[in-house]
């Protein structure tokens, strides 16, 4: 038994708290979920006999549940706010959450523009809590061993590279919050960009992006059969919602160090692989690939007069979200040293809106001021 557990109050009982967040928190012994909120009614209720049934845990059991957030955030027991919610409640409920005195650990992305994500920053100094974003994917076995090596120089210089995540079909809560740019920020781009291009910016030692190029595309926004939602998990859909985001995203980063990255992901797009999500970075000494959400990765080098290709030895049993939770909580309880900065987040809303603006000019966008 953990001496001291965090107090947690989580905003969003769908689709990520259910399959993630609750696993993990099932799994800990240094948290109690003390609150549970969901705009839906019976839903925050509901999560405690979907606990019971789906992960055989009582974690839930005795949270208070509310439907509105301004109600919630006033339970002086809650310590901490998980956010959960759609894309553009992120930076309100999180500047809400720290102004009331508690840390707040929020779902990627960080929140839908630059102005928002730069007030979640503000709130977090002003109040002197912490403030952390999902990075799930540093927090694989792979990633972790790559960025080990890389930090000690194995790679050499690391100076390009390319990741993406793309799907033949898989658009998420399609005509729901996901595919209304108001309430996500954009489509595959913001959804899918955050996880990817944060993990290659993060190996490669957080160079500062200088310039963006980008195409962005909506070619399956009909209610066709084929292109409909396979990813039934997260979001909910809506037959006559809304579809004004992008299906596909192509584009191009440089950064001040000289380094370059080619990015694409797609909810929706005619090609080979199903699902496929990666990140392949060229270094002067050796390169890696990081694949299928870290359960491969192989890294790429010469040695003993030859060509040599070495298969990472990789521990599947760690879970990226749960080992992101476990590191917040570390943070908060114990003061260990976070490895994500709000001002990552603020750089990472800074590409990715400057994608959407060269998308939109027809031209590269400057980063520089
Ligand atoms: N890290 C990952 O791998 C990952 C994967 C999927 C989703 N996400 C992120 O998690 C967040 C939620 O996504 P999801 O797929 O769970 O969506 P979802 O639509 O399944 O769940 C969102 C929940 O928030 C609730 N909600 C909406 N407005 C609310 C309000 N005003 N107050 C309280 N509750 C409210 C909804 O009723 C719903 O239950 C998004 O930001 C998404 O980008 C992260």
């Amino acid at each position: 038994m953990a001496d001291k557990k965090l107090k947690i109050g989580v905003v969003g009982c769908g689709g990520i708290f259910k399959w993630a967040h609750l696993t993990a928190y099932a799994r800990m012994d240094n948290v109690e979920i003390v609150a549970l909120c969901d705009i839906v009614p019976g839903r925050a209720e509901s999560m405690k006999e979907f606990a019971h049934a789906t992960y055989n845990s009582d974690v839930l059991d005795n949270a208070r549940c509310y439907t509105d957030f301004d109600e919630f955030i006033k339970d002086s027991d809650i310590e901490s706010v998980d956010i959960c919610t759609p894309n553009y409640l992120h930076s309100p409920f999180a500047v809400k959450s720290l102004e009331a005195g508690k840390h707040v650990f929020c779902e990627k992305p960080d929140s839908v523009s630059v102005a928002d994500t730069e007030k979640m920053k503000a709130a977090s100094e002003q109040a002197g809590k912490v403030l952390m974003v999902m990075r799930n994917n540093r927090h694989t076995d792979a990633a972790k061993k790559l960025k080990r090596m890389a930090d000690a120089g194995e790679f050499g210089d690391l100076y390009c590279g390319r990741c993406g995540w793309v799907r033949r079909r898989g658009i998420p809560g399609k005509g729901g919050w996901f595919t209304t740019k108001a309430q996500s920020g954009g489509g595959p781009l913001i959804d899918l960009g955050v996880h990817m291009i944060d993990l290659a910016i993060y190996i490669m030692g957080n160079p500062t992006p200088v310039a963006v190029s980008g195409s962005i595309y909506s070619k399956f926004s009909d209610d066709t059969a084929e292109a409909s939602s396979e990813h039934a998990a997260f979001g909910e859909t809506a037959s006559d919602g809304t579809f004004d985001v992008e299906d596909l995203a192509m584009g191009f980063i440089k950064f001040d160090n000289g380094a370059c990255l080619q990015i694409e992901f797609s909810w929706a797009s005619n090609i080979e692989e199903g699902d496929r999500n990666f990140v392949e970075l060229r270094g002067s000494k050796a390169g890696f690939k990081w694949e299928n959400s870290g359960t491969q990765a192989k890294i790429f080098s010469e040695a003993f007069g030859q060509l040599i290709d070495v298969n990472l030895n990789i521990d599947k049993n760690v879970q990226g979200h749960e080992g992101n939770l476990r590191h917040y909580v570390d943070v908060v309880l114990n003061g260990a040293k976070p490895d994500f900065e709000p001002q990552q987040g603020i750089n990472m809303i800074k590409i990715l809106s400057a994608i959407y603006e060269s998308a939109r000019t027809g031209h590269e966008v400057s980063l520089v001021d």
